[in-house]
């Protein structure tokens, strides 16, 4: 299938979309995004995407973009893919203005798409993934999904030249906070915990969804604060993300989680989960 990109109204291949390099998306990182998930055809918690990339929009005070206007570039952009299970990459910038820090907000935005397939499963879904934890050194506003996520792909790739997936942030004190691109939650004692939404995380609309199955199959569940300790010593682990959906993590810093297989609990999520994703009833 053709990988498509959306270029402020038009759908082209998308080796032929560009932007100009006076984008404040491209000099000051001045813009946010949104990657939304297509399984079995149909795009998986639109509103609540778009509800999101609203609330990071006004936390930056960019000029509103009626919600209809993405639905119908997404929906096109979607269907002229001809994909069944897709990664829809959204990125609106505060536009093209000449380089200076201050803005106008009575700019256009400039509004970008890519649509691209997604593997039928996460490579690592089956038998669990390894973690490092590192000192979170991103800004205090995480909760704002900008493309200024430097600081993520530098963790990432710690990560990886360490021989493991990924990287769990952790603040200064040891709270666990999430990992670079998924949020993180603990199973122990047949509970589900996971830390609150604060600035310092983004409010994970796969964090959300595993609320509602929780609530559905009477798992009992809780947001709360929790440390290092306590990360190594759960009975089981796993991140949640549009695209990580349930990753089991077997090891941490080296240290197998519990036996270091992947736990009941979590499968059984896992499960859920793609059956919702697939439009399958609950
Ligand atoms: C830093 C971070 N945390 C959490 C998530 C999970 O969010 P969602 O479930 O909405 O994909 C993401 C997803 O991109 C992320 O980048």
């Amino acid at each position: 299938m053709p990988e498509l990109a959306y270029l402020n109204g038009k759908i082209m291949p998308i080796e032929k979309a560009f932007v100009p390099i006076e984008d404040r998306g491209y000099q000051f990182g001045d813009a946010v995004y949104e990657y939304i998930a297509a399984h079995s055809g149909k795009l998986f918690r639109m509103d609540d995407h778009l509800e999101r990339l609203e609330q990071s929009m006004r936390a930056l005070s960019f000029p509103p973009v009626p919600r209809q206007t993405i639905v119908q570039a997404v929906t096109d952009l979607f269907a002229a893919s001809q994909m069944e299970r897709a990664g829809i990459y959204i990125q609106i910038s505060r536009g093209v203005a000449p380089r200076e820090h201050a803005f106008s907000n009575r700019k256009p935005v400039q509004i970008v798409m890519t649509a691209k397939s997604l593997p039928d499963a996460h490579p690592h879904a089956q038998n669990g993934a390894a973690v490092i934890t590192l000192e979170d050194f991103r800004w205090s506003r995480c909760d704002i999904k900008t493309v200024q996520i430097l600081p993520n792909t530098l963790a990432k790739q710690k990560a990886v030249d360490k021989g493991v997936y990924d990287a769990i942030f952790i603040s200064e004190k040891g709270v666990i906070r999430e990992a670079t691109s998924s949020n993180v939650f603990i199973i122990k004692d047949g509970k589900a915990v996971t830390p609150p939404l604060t600035p310092n995380i983004l409010p994970g609309i796969t964090r959300k969804v595993i609320f509602e199955i929780c609530k559905n199959e009477t798992i009992p569940f809780e947001e709360r604060s929790f440390t290092t300790p306590e990360l190594y010593d759960a009975d089981e682990v796993f991140l949640s993300g549009t695209v990580t959906e349930i990753l089991p993590i077997v090891s941490i810093d080296e240290k197998p989680v519990a036996d270091g297989k992947v736990g009941p609990l979590t499968g059984k999520l896992y499960r859920e989960l793609r059956r919702r994703e697939k439009g399958e009833p609950s």
